[in-house]
């Protein structure tokens, strides 16, 4: 859209007050407190982040919180903790808390289970005796191969527990992008599952294992878990081993390492616009404090609460909000794993109503998807408990935000959509849900000490209302330390752009109520004839339409206009493409927007390239149409075998 009318639209959106009840039980209940504590975070961050770490466990804490600059800066350096005692221990030896449920673990398939904090406690520990048996020691890389299971948190915290060094790698990653990643971790061991259901179809998963392994690596052992038995499972002698068995002979008392807090936790790979995935490297200690942070401001996290997390752990949201955050917390949690629409369209309301869900996080794009399903299917649930719903990850537009606020939440929940990146280890956007009032669609304000900022070119700070780059002015703990293996490149990224600051690579507005809206990646923006065009208002206006399921636009380099949109649109089952009915989303895209915006192109597709946690990548289509077929990183895909269909597709209409 022009930004005139973004920032018209931006400008007139209404706030919403989150219900008394809400507010009054909220950590934070109204606005002037907000404000209060949030200018007194910036000028004494020391402050702010020292009463965070007063609500830790420390083994040993000096007295300086935080040293340094952009990008070589620390937070509590030559102070100790250990993240899994935080996370598990202290609720594990609270007689209050120990049998207080930790994870109810819920299977696409229909298997079910509980873990309390005790027993919790108990086989992080047999599990972390299990990786010392290995050898392995604090310092040392092991990737994880594994689904939403429990398992896959025993086996984390286990980690954590000891300082090794976790990298998950998401499961639906194929053969050769789970090489890439133990490659150039330097991983010594991976922890995988042998199987795994998605849609009722079994994926093999030590298959894949085996097929990444094949040839020089660093893996000496491979630790798997059973989790379809009946799955065949080729075990590879003096390399595999099974974890059932292992765990079986483990001894059950294994203490927490001592850990310098800024000594490296975790690696999670992101994509980049090109070129080889970032091995992006997360401090222990740095990603406690964050994460328990946001988790508790942000989420509102009170001890009655059943939260559900849907992400999956390949994705860092569950990190930061479930496995860290979450727990450190003490929290109860729904883990599932599968797809949430699976096998019928009400899946994911029969979970929240089984466990009397009050608190649901989960992607724009799946609550897109539980919105063209419709009310019909909400309704037949019982979904009383429901206050809270939070996403993070791309846009949720005005509409997807009307249905969950009036249709699937009758007007009483409050929602919070927060931002956030990988890098940011958290979500330094969003509303603290008793506190600040909401807009549909805005992503609410800069968490307590983060000083966000928005920006034109030169690193001047833009006026309220209007777009420019998103910056943050300071350090926070839960920014990424470092790339693994390549210092110049996380300099590069993320700190050259503009002396000094953190430079997102995202577009955004500061609205006059001091609420940030983010409008895309910085290269998501369409300049069309010289107007600025939002590709997510253009696939609001698609989406609106009772035909589209789900919309993605892109831009292509035109002689004329300099860029052009090209639309790709997935259609309701019950719905067939026709030229008419291109011609009409065409004309709706005019008449919403304006007939610069319309689409030079429109293609029906079947599905979206998609990460597993629900984006759709647009910057594979944009290769598509743009060189013919994707040359840029694909191991990012949910479904990797979609793009040969999605290339002939497009390359038939064009
Ligand atoms: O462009 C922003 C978009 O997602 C990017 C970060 O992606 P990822 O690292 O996969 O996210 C992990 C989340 C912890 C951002 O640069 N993004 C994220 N949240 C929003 C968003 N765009 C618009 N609105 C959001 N709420």
């Amino acid at each position: 859209m022009r930004d005139e009318q973004a920032l018209k639209m931006i400008a007139e959106s209404p706030l919403i007050a989150p219900s008394d009840g809400y507010r009054n039980s909220s950590y934070v209940s109204d606005y002037d407190e907000y404000m209060k504590k949030y200018n007194e975070s910036i000028t004494n961050p020391e402050g702010f982040w020292n009463a965070i770490a007063d609500e830790l466990t420390w083994t040993e804490r000096s007295s300086t919180v935080m040293t340094g600059e952009m990008p070589d800066f620390k937070f509590f350096p030559d102070s100790f903790l250990n993240v899994c005692e935080n996370c598990v221990d202290r609720h594990a030896l609270n007689p209050d808390r120990k049998n207080k449920v930790a994870l109810y673990f819920e299977g696409e398939e229909g298997n079910r289970r509980t873990l309390t904090y005790g027993q919790l406690y108990r086989e992080v520990q047999r599990f972390a005796n299990v990786l010392k048996g290995f050898g392995l020691v604090k310092g040392d890389v092991v990737s994880v191969y594994m689904p939403n299971l429990p398992e896959t948190y025993v086996v984390l915290l286990a980690c954590l527990r000891l300082g090794i060094i976790y990298n998950t790698v998401f499961a639906g990653f194929s053969a050769e992008a789970l090489r890439e990643r133990i490659v150039s971790s330097n991983a010594k061991a991976v922890v995988c599952s042998n199987a795994s259901y998605r849609r009722g179809r079994v994926l093999r998963l030590k298959d894949t294992v085996d097929e990444a392994l094949q040839g020089e690596t660093p893996v000496q052992n491979v630790i798997v878990f059973s989790r379809i038995p009946h799955e065949p499972t080729p075990m590879k002698e003096g390399r595999d081993y099974d974890y059932g068995e292992l765990m079986a002979k483990a001894a059950s008392v294994c203490p927490p390492e001592k850990l310098e807090a800024n000594a490296p936790g975790l690696l999670i790979f992101t994509s980049g616009t090109s070129g080889k995935p970032k091995g992006i490297v997360h401090a222990g200690g740095g990603f406690l404090l964050g994460t328990y942070a946001y988790t508790k401001y942000q989420l509102d996290i009170q001890p009655a609460d059943v939260y559900w997390n849907t992400a999956d752990i390949g994705w860092l949201t569950s990190h930061i909000f479930v496995l860290v955050g979450g727990l450190a917390l003490g929290v109860t949690t729904v883990l599932y794993d599968g797809a949430v629409d699976y096998p019928h369209t009400g899946r994911v309301y029969e979970v929240m109503e089984r466990y009397q869900v009050n608190k649901l996080f989960s992607a724009p794009t799946a609550f897109r998807m539980l919105m063209k399903y419709g009310t019909e299917v909400s309704q037949r649930y019982d979904l009383s408990a429901l206050q809270l719903l939070v996403s993070v990850g791309e846009p949720l537009n005005p509409e997807a935000w009307n249905w969950l606020y009036h249709d699937l939440g009758k007007g009483k929940v409050v929602i919070n959509n927060t931002w956030g990146q990988t890098e940011t280890g958290g979500t330094p956007l969003a509303s603290l849900p008793g506190a600040v009032s909401m807009k549909p669609g805005s992503c609410g304000v800069p968490f307590f000490g983060h000083h966000l900022d928005v920006v034109d070119k030169d690193g001047s700070s833009v006026a309220d209302g209007e777009a420019g780059y998103l910056i943050i002015r300071n350090v926070f703990p839960s920014l990424a330390r470092d790339v693994f293996g390549d210092r110049q490149r996380y300099i590069t990224a993320y700190f050259s752009q503009m002396p000094g600051v953190y430079f997102t690579g995202d577009s955004a507005v500061r609205d006059k109520d001091g609420q940030f809206w983010v409008l895309g990646r910085v290269d998501d923006v369409i300049n069309v004839s010289g107007h600025r065009i939002s590709t997510m208002e253009m696939e609001s206006s698609l989406i609106q339409h009772g035909a589209v399921v789900e919309a993605a636009v892109v831009s292509q380099p035109d002689e004329i206009k300099g860029w052009v949109p090209i639309a790709f649109v997935t259609l309701d089952k019950t719905v067939t493409a026709s030229s008419e009915l291109e011609q009409e989303l065409k004309d709706k895209i005019v008449d919403d927007i304006g007939s610069f915006a319309r689409p030079h192109r429109m293609h029906f597709v079947d599905s979206m390239p998609k990460t597993r946690s629900g984006k759709i990548i647009r910057r594979m289509l944009r290769e598509i149409i743009q060189e013919g077929t994707v040359k840029g990183d694909v191991t990012g895909l949910e479904d990797s075998e979609i793009l040969d269909k999605l290339i002939s597709d497009i390359h038939k209409e064009s």
